[in-house]
């Protein structure tokens, strides 16, 4: 979805954003992160994004920065509002971001089984770098993916890691 064709708004998740983000977040996980797991992170790190549609939160983005590393903690779309490419649009931030501050890898874990993420992560020439045995609290095993950010490449048109 390009941005500037709607108006869609991405702005810093801040503390103001957190019942609706929690909302979305405990609908979509069966492991939600707490509201103080999100009220910590976005004190220490300003790195994570929800994304508007006119002033309703419909997804957001939580990662964090390292010297030239990303990681991507969380991410998450309104049910009602999934395939429409709000995931993509965010991905497409962070990356936009990644390259303007010289950022050079993403990493992230997903579970095995979850395949629309999965999808979501192909499509933007993420690989597989391995696996956590039992990563998750109920034993599964989380799929360890990585994709370099490069100064010309971008979201998803990237050919892959
Ligand atoms: C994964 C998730 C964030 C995707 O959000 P989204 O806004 O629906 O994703 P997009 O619309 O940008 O999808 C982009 C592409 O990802 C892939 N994709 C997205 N959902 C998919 C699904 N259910 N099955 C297969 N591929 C899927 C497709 O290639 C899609 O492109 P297409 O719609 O043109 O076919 C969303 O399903 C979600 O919030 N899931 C619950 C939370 C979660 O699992 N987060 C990821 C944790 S690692």
């Amino acid at each position: 979805m390009p941005l500037e064709d709607t108006s869609y708004q991405i702005a810093e998740l801040t503390a103001d954003h957190l019942h609706a983000v929690l909302s979305i977040e405990r609908d979509s996980f069966k492991d939600p992160w707490s509201l103080s797991a999100f009220r910590n992170f976005i004190v220490l790190y300003r790195t994570s994004w929800v994304i508007l549609d006119g002033s309703e939160i419909i997804g957001y983005i939580v990662s964090q920065w390292v010297l030239d590393e990303i990681h991507v903690l969380n991410v998450a779309v309104h049910k009602q509002r999934r395939r429409e490419g709000i995931a993509s649009a965010l991905l497409d931030f962070l990356f936009d971001r990644a390259r303007a501050q010289k950022m050079s890898d993403v990493y992230l874990e997903v579970r095995e089984s979850n395949e629309a993420a999965r999808g979501l992560y192909a499509r933007y020439g993420f690989a597989e770098l391995g696996i956590r045995k039992s990563y998750y609290h109920d034993g599964e095993d989380a799929l360890v993916m990585h994709r370099r950010v490069r100064r010309s490449d971008r979201g998803s048109d990237a050919e892959g890691a």
